[in-house]
């Protein structure tokens, strides 16, 4: 079986191929991004108009098929922002109706999940999701993927890139910050704020931009005090989370999880409790196609397609909304 699958939750359109065995065989796709400022939906969305055709034009030639060797569609329905969501959705649909396959929505954060567990083949992972608009720390127990701990204000790399917004680079501003950070010398203390598993960015937010503004501090000393403030934040609450369950494994997901820094961190406290780390490729980090393809491909052979018709984007739908038949 092969499954085309569509994400389009936010900056990101893809388009991944991936077949029954969990190999991929593209992961094609387009991001906006911005030299100054953030993310704008409608931009964002115009983006993705712009650009749907070419990205599955250019998912089926990396995979060298047609549309006629694939068995299944499938695409992102939620969470996101919805004005992206549907450009996703209305491809997944037109490709569906003129080629007479399957199509199935799929949960975005699952995906992230399911296709760390292939790849890197581990079992039973606590989740650290550290993307843009997410930051949950995510098990699988009872019959659903439960988030055990959260952020109480913004995702952890809408936070990162808001101060790099301030400090006036484009976005995504994670990788700058990454870079800076590296010639960093001296740590600046700053907030640090953990409750109970859950985390919280925005005081750290406005004591970082009051330091950027005193002029007393240097960007890379502010990057590195940054990084490793909020990373450390989030290794105490996986940490947290995995003592609690009595897992074994954690694993990374999402664009933040690209971060060198962040690995080296959840690695060590891994070690340390005599754990296992697993790090997915950076293409399966960030938001893509393949991901969603695969997830496809599993929820598929457990509950069969949806009805075109009845098919409509979740943009607040929870992880753990999601009934789990799959596992
Ligand atoms: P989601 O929809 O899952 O919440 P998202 O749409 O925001 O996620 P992702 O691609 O998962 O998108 O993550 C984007 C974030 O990852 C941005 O904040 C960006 O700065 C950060 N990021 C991407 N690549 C890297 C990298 N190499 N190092 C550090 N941060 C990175
Ligand atoms: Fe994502």
């Amino acid at each position: 079986m092969i499954c085309l699958g569509i994400e389009s939750t936010a900056h990101t359109f893809g388009v991944g191929i991936m077949d029954e065995n969990g190999k991929i065989l593209a992961n094609a796709k387009d991001s906006y991004t911005t030299e100054q400022g953030g993310i704008h939906p409608t931009e964002a969305k115009n983006h993705h108009i712009a650009c749907k055709d070419k990205v599955v034009e250019d998912a089926l030639k990396e995979a060298g098929i047609t549309m006629d060797d694939v068995d299944l569609i499938s695409f992102s329905q939620s969470p996101g922002m919805a004005p992206c969501l549907v450009i996703g959705m209305e491809k997944a649909k037109e490709l569906a109706r003129k080629y007479k396959k399957p199509l199935i929505g799929i949960n975005h954060c699952i995906a992230h999940l399911e296709i760390g567990r292939k790849l890197c083949g581990c079992e039973d992972p606590v989740m650290l999701y550290a993307s843009g608009a997410n930051t949950q720390i995510i098990a699988y127990e009872g019959g659903k993927y439960r988030i055990f701990g959260e952020t109480l204000d913004n995702g952890i790399g809408n936070f990162l890139d808001g101060f790099a917004r301030y400090m006036g680079m484009g976005f995504p501003g994670g990788p700058k910050i990454y870079s800076l950070a590296l010639e960093g010398k001296e740590y600046i203390e700053l907030p640090y704020v953990v409750k109970g598993m859950d985390v919280s960015f925005g005081g750290i937010q406005t004591n970082l931009k009051q330091k950027y503004d005193s002029g007393k501090f240097s960007k890379e000393d502010l990057c590195y005090s940054c990084q490793e403030t909020v990373f450390a934040m989030l290794v105490e609450v996986s940490e947290r989370a995995m003592a609690h369950c009595e897992k074994k494994e954690l694993l990374l997901g999402g664009g933040v999880a690209c971060n060198k820094r962040l690995q080296e961190m959840c690695e060590n406290m891994c070690k340390a409790r005599d754990a296992k780390c697993f790090l997915p490729p950076n293409g399966v980090l960030v938001d893509n196609g393949a991901m969603i393809a695969w997830e496809g491909i599993i929820e598929y052979k457990s509950r069969g397609a949806d009805k075109i018709d009845d098919l409509d984007i979740k943009p607040y739908e929870r992880t753990d909304d999601v009934k789990v038949e799959w596992r």
